[in-house]
Formats: structure tokens, sequence, C-alpha cells
């Protein structure tokens, strides 16, 4: 199982996602401060590690502090989550984890209360939603696996893999399973300009596990589909609004036109984390602006004109008339999306 985060008796480890494929090297974080670091830089990113991360951030806040008491401690638990909110703006993930952890600190915030124990349940439920991840993408893994084809190419975008969460991944679970239910997948994976998560992420882990793999440049797939070499397309999602629009990685939403255009079914895996019917449609995701050297520059080296102007959403929005089926761990659903979504979080909610 590939290390993307865990908790140590110092700190939370990470592996360092700016330095694969050619170094496989960790961090560890022993402050929540380090913590909004490491997610602000990307040495961990993918919407459901990123929340879990600052749940274990919340948890370092709780170690670290000098309060003896919850009531003490209230404040201080109150800059630390603001902090780590502060981190990125656009996978709702982040804002699910750290609200789960306001709501259990106001249950545990009685007179009285000591810090010990607020550690011991922080803690507790930090390995829980760490725990909950991986059984929702093994489950998604079961649901979305079957819809694949028997044989043929599947195209992903950036990476929504085990690297992206605590483990198996959303739209690489649904890749693994198909793989391990014996169906041959080839897989062609998007570069992901600019920061090439998908030549560098999804390459490196889905050659660990022997799935098949192909990189290719952002602007190679129209050609890819025209030929008939793609049968499917999965991603990964950041948010997903209450009319089924979502947030993904930037290019995401070239990939959904050009499944439509072609007759090909663009899958989106996210577990329930990622749905924000708070949110009524893609135009109310905030989409963060990431800094200009991620496009001007890469390893080092300057690649574009000193003083030319720079553009770098992170992420873009796909309409959900693109979306084949939304693939959760309760299970797949399908347009109308306002719908589906409302019913599934009655039912299961
Ligand atoms: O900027 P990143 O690398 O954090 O963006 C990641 C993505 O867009 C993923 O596709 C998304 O978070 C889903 S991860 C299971």
């Amino acid at each position: 199982m590939i290390p993307t985060l865990a908790w140590t008796p110092e700190g939370v480890r990470f592996i360092d996602q700016t330095k694969l494929p050619l170094e496989e090297s960790y961090v560890l974080a022993t402050t929540y401060e380090q913590v909004a670091d490491v997610i602000v830089t990307m040495v961990v990113r993918g919407a459901p590690a990123i929340g879990v991360s600052a749940a274990y951030g919340v948890v370092l806040g709780a170690m670290r502090t000098k309060a003896g008491t919850a009531e003490e401690f209230a404040p201080e638990f109150e800059k630390i989550c603001a902090r780590l909110a502060g981190t990125r703006p656009t996978a709702v993930n982040l804002f699910w984890a750290i609200d789960r952890m306001k709501g259990l600190f106001g249950k545990l915030l009685v007179p009285g209360a000591t810090m010990a124990e607020v550690r011991t349940r922080f803690l507790a439920d930090a390995n829980a939603m760490y725990e909950e991840d991986i059984a929702a993408c093994k489950a998604m893994g079961a649901f979305g696996g079957a819809l694949l084809p028997v044989e043929g190419g599947v195209l992903t975008h950036c990476n929504a893999g085990a690297l992206a969460t605590c483990g198996y991944g959303t739209a690489l679970g649904v890749i693994r399973s198909a793989v391990e239910q014996g169906k041959r997948i080839h897989v062609f994976a998007d570069e992901t300009r600019p920061f090439l998560q998908g030549a560098r992420l999804t390459a490196w882990e889905l050659m660990a596990d022997g799935i098949p793999t192909t990189v290719i440049c952002d602007n190679m797939a129209a050609s890819l589909m025209h030929a008939g070499r793609i049968q499917a397309v999965v991603v990964g999602a950041d948010r997903i609004a209450a009319n089924g629009d979502f947030a993904n990685k930037i290019g995401t939403y070239n990939v959904a036109i050009l499944a439509k255009e072609h007759g090909i079914p663009f899958y989106v895996a996210a577990p329930w984390s990622t749905i924000d019917t708070a949110t009524p449609s893609g135009d109310a995701i905030p989409i963060e602006e990431r800094p200009a050297v991620e496009v001007t520059h890469h390893g080092g080296k300057q690649l574009t004109p000193h003083g030319v102007g720079i553009c770098n959403p992170a992420f873009d929005v796909t309409p959900a008339k693109y979306v084949t089926a939304i693939i959760t761990e309760r299970g797949v659903l399908r347009a109308p999306y306002p719908e589906s979504l409302k019913e599934m979080e009655f039912v299961a909610g």
C-alpha cells in the first residue's frame, strides 16, 4: 500500500509528492503549522488526502498546546482551524474534515473536560476518517469497476489515486477494482500541466501495481479518442455541487467535452465528503489560483520569457450535462443529479 500519509508518535509522515517519481522521500510534520505548509506546497494533495491531513493537523494543535482544559484551548482551537482552512480553497473535503473536528470539539467542550480527553478523542476521530476514506475508495471501486469495459483504454486526468487519498484512490480505485475483476484495462494518463500529477504520480502508482499505463500530453486526448483507443474516462473531483457540476483539476472540462463529442462515457468517482449540497452550482465553487512559477518554471528551469502574463487556475468546473455517472461509496448516481444526489443523501445520510 502506498504510504500517502501516516500518523506516527512524532507527528504526521507524508510521502513528498513534489519529489515523486524520481525520489521517494518523506516529510514529518510535528505541528499544525507544518501540516498547513505541506498542504499549501502540495507535498500532500488530492481532496480526500488534504481533508484527513487537516484533521491530523488539528490533533497536532491539541497535542502541542499549553492549555490544560478544553475551555482554555477553545480560542487556540479556532485559530488552528482557521489556519488549516486557509490553505487551499477548492477541495471541500478540507472544510468537511475541519467541520467534523469542530462538531466533535463542540461536544467535548464541557466544564472540566481535560486536554488529555480532547487529544484522545481527536486522534480517534482523525484515525476513523483515515480508515473511512480507504473503505469509501474500496466501495467506490467495486461500484465503478463494474461500469468499465471488459477490455480497452481508460483515460484519467490528474491523480485521483492512492496518493490523493489515504489509500486505493477514487478514479484509480475504480480502475484498480476493474483490473481485480479481471478486466483488461490500459490506462492513458494525461500528463496534467502544470504540476504534472498525471505524468509523475498516476504513472508512478499504476506502474507500482503493474497496471499497463501510457502517459500522454494533455493535448493528445482528442486524437486518441478519434482513433478509438479510449473506451471510458474516469476522473476524481474536488467538489461536487448540488446540481452535479463539479470542480476538478484544470483540464478536466476539456476532457469531458471531448468525451461527449466522441460518445465515450465520462465517470466521476468521489467520496460523499466531496459532495457539497450547500453549493448550488459550479459557478459558486471557489477556484484556487496557484503561483505563476508553476507555469513559468519546471524543475527549476525557466520556460517562459521574463515578465510574460501568466494565468494558473488550479481547477475548472465541468457542467453536470457532461457526466455519465457519479460513482460514490453509497452507489452510482445518474442524471438528473439534483434529484439523485438529494435522494442518496436522504437514503444513506
Ligand atoms: O491540485 P491537486 O493535485 O490537489 O488536485 C487534485 C485533483 O484535482 C484530484 O483529481 C481530486 O482532488 C480528486 S482526488 C481523489
